[in-house]
């Protein structure tokens, strides 16, 4: 982008996640983002309290796998507060994902609490296609759980991992 100064500067945009795991939703937003920013960071929250099923290096390195031939995309672990993640990272736009309007009460209240922690980062909104507008990674493993077919609703390595690691939880 070009600046007023006629400063040309990369549009680094950040997309933060748990990605645990990552699904076709995830996917389709990124592909997005990719199209309106010169790098796009992935940034994968390392949560211990929310309990992930997948480790925040198993997450990564599907994450990684997946894009191993685009450098454009980077992956990157992060934890505590996003807008300093950000600001390393030097990203002036944060990109999340919006399905439903329920998710819409506490995007809103993060993407005004970050403008107000850091002014000069914009949040920015993008809509999967209509076909993933049910998909998280929450009901995904849901439904791994309980034996349903995920394949189409996450990427194939996904899927194979997920089966794994719910044989390994059953087994305990
Ligand atoms: N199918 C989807 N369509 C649009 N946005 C999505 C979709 N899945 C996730 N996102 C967005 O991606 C971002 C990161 O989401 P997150 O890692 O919490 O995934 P999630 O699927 O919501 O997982 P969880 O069920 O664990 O909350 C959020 O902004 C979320 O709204
Ligand atoms: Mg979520």
């Amino acid at each position: 982008m070009t600046s007023a100064r006629g400063k040309t500067e990369a549009r680094v945009a950040l997309y933060p996640g748990s990605f645990d795991p990552v699904t076709n939703g995830h996917l389709d937003i990124i592909e997005r983002a990719r199209s309106l920013a010169d790098q796009l960071i992935v940034a994968v929250l390392v949560n211990d309290e929310k309990e992930p099923l997948f480790t925040a290096r198993r997450r990564i390195a599907m994450l990684e796998r997946l894009f191993a031939g685009c450098p454009d995309v980077e992956v990157r672990r992060f934890r505590g507060l996003l807008v300093d993640f950000a600001r390393e990272t030097g990203a002036r736009m944060i990109v999340r994902g919006l399905r439903a309007v329920s998710d819409f009460e506490y995007e809103f209240q993060m993407a005004l609490m970050n403008r107000r922690l850091a002014p000069e980062i914009e949040t920015v909104f993008l809509m999967a296609s209509e076909e993933y507008s049910y998909v998280s990674s929450r009901v995904v493993k849901e439904v791994a759980r309980l034996g349903g077919d995920i394949s189409g609703l996450v990427p194939e390595l996904a899927r194979k991992e997920l089966e794994r690691a719910i044989r390994r939880q059953s087994r305990r």
